[in-house]
């Protein structure tokens, strides 16, 4: 029963619609699966255990992984060191502070705001570029290219580059996909070689920016002599290497997600059409109700640990299913409803803790003009397939593609 429920997550038949499973899962709050990980599904529960000191997000506390069909190499194998998602405090903390430096307040409170106007541009180009709006592949001509062009602009990684990390972040994103019948070390070795040409690749890039600064946040990382001190070469890597893949693995599936579900709501798309402003509370929504993190898979307990009644050993490794908390009835109204006008709204979408999304401004931002500006451009959009083609990851999920037609696109 247990090993089924497991398998059915992580099942690709199940990819187009996981919520049945979810809600299954929430009869059992704490599930421990045969040897496995510990499987938490119910909001206040995962919600609590984000914020608790005796959870840690660092793999070198995790003993008991054999089973987990997560588990990730040990670092000291790995390439790169792990970046600050995979640390506790303090070095979390400080790693945390010095790459939010050059991109939040309160030392930079107006570097994303600052990028709206650039971002705009991007997105009108991109709609301008459609082919032919009777086929469009929202996926590949618009979500993908997207966040891609943002983060590098953002980092200064050269946006002609693409082509090469693609593949990296890929490989990076899909190790994070569990398939428990796969050979473990086939896939911990792709990821460590993804990482090691990552990290090379971004050596590069930092030697250049150190000698011939610019305005990229990699250039201010790499310059910079805040209070906490200069980030050595390898926290830089693995800094960099976390935005850039963090920055638009999640982000594409956001926008993707979200003209899926506003072309089966089409009275809400009509409404997002006639008042963009409609965009910012439709954003959280989508954050709740399709979350593109649908599993934080990587967090172990420091200590026992005692959830509802059952007892969590030291050393455990957990898996937190942000998505199925986002739809638990105990916490909100008619959960599996989508509704952009639900008030109380606090979904677990971007995380929660001290390792919610770094990224998170920039995130809503970019979603938001890019719903707002499809709903504003395309002209009768409909779906061509439903549901369409999903990735296959489990963990970071969203669709491969989405066949969508229009009748025209409207002048910008
Ligand atoms: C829709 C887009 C996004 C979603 C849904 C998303 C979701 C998340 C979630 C759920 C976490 C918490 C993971 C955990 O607790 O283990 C997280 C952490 C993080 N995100 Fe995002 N993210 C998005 C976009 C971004 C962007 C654009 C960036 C970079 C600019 C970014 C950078 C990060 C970083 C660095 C962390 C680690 C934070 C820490 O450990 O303190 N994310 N994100």
């Amino acid at each position: 029963m247990t090993q089924s429920l497991l398998h059915q997550i992580l099942d690709y038949a199940n990819r187009a619609n996981p919520y049945p499973i979810y809600e299954e899962l929430r009869k059992t709050p704490v599930l421990h699966m045969d040897d496995g990980p510990y499987v938490i599904s119910t909001y206040h529960e995962i919600r609590s255990l984000l914020h608790d000191p005796r959870i840690s997000s660092d793999a070198r506390n995790l003993t008991s992984n054999a089973a987990d069909p997560l588990a990730e190499p040990a670092p000291e194998e790995s390439a790169l060191p792990p970046g600050f998602l995979r640390l506790d405090p303090p070095e979390h903390d400080r790693m945390r502070r010095m790459t939010n430096r050059p991109f939040g307040p309160p030392h930079s409170p107006h570097r994303v705001d600052g990028m709206r106007g650039e971002l705009h541009d991007i997105v009108s180009g991109l709609i301008d570029g459609i082919a032919d709006p009777s086929r469009i592949d929202l996926v590949e001509e618009f979500s993908y290219p997207f966040p891609v062009t943002v983060i590098c602009r953002l980092l200064g990684v050269p946006r002609e580059d693409e082509a090469r990390f693609h593949t990296w972040a890929d490989t990076l994103a899909a190790s994070l996909d569990p398939d428990p019948d796969a050979d473990p070390s086939e896939r911990g070795k792709g990821s460590h070689d993804a990482r090691m040409q990552l990290g090379m690749y971004l050596a590069g890039l930092i030697e250049e920016r150190r000698k011939k600064p610019g305005d990229d946040m990699l250039s201010q990382l790499a310059t910079a002599k805040g209070e906490d001190g200069p980030m050595t070469t390898m926290e830089l890597l693995s800094t960099a290497a976390l935005l850039l893949i963090a920055g638009h693995e999640t982000t594409v599936n956001l926008i993707t997600n979200g003209m899926l579900t506003l072309l089966r709501h089409p009275d809400v798309l009509e409404r997002l059409r006639a008042d963009p402003r409609l965009a910012v509370p439709l954003v959280e929504e989508l954050l709740r109700f399709e979350p593109p993190v649908q599993l934080v898979p990587q967090r172990t307990t420091l200590a026992d640990i005692e959830v509802r009644g059952v007892t969590i050993p030291k050393g455990a490794s957990l898996w937190l299913v942000l998505a199925s908390g986002n739809r638990d009835p105990l916490r909100f109204e008619d959960p599996d409803r989508f509704d952009p006008d639900r008030r109380d709204i606090q979904h677990l979408g971007l995380g929660s803790g001290i390792h919610s999304c770094f990224g998170a401004p920039l995130a809503r931002l970019e979603a938001q003009l890019a719903l707002s500006e499809l709903a504003r451009r395309l002209e009768n959009p409909r779906l061509l397939e439903d549901p369409p083609p999903y990735r296959q990851n489990a963990v970071l999920r969203g669709p491969r593609h989405l066949p969508i037609a229009c009748d025209g696109i409207r002048p910008q």
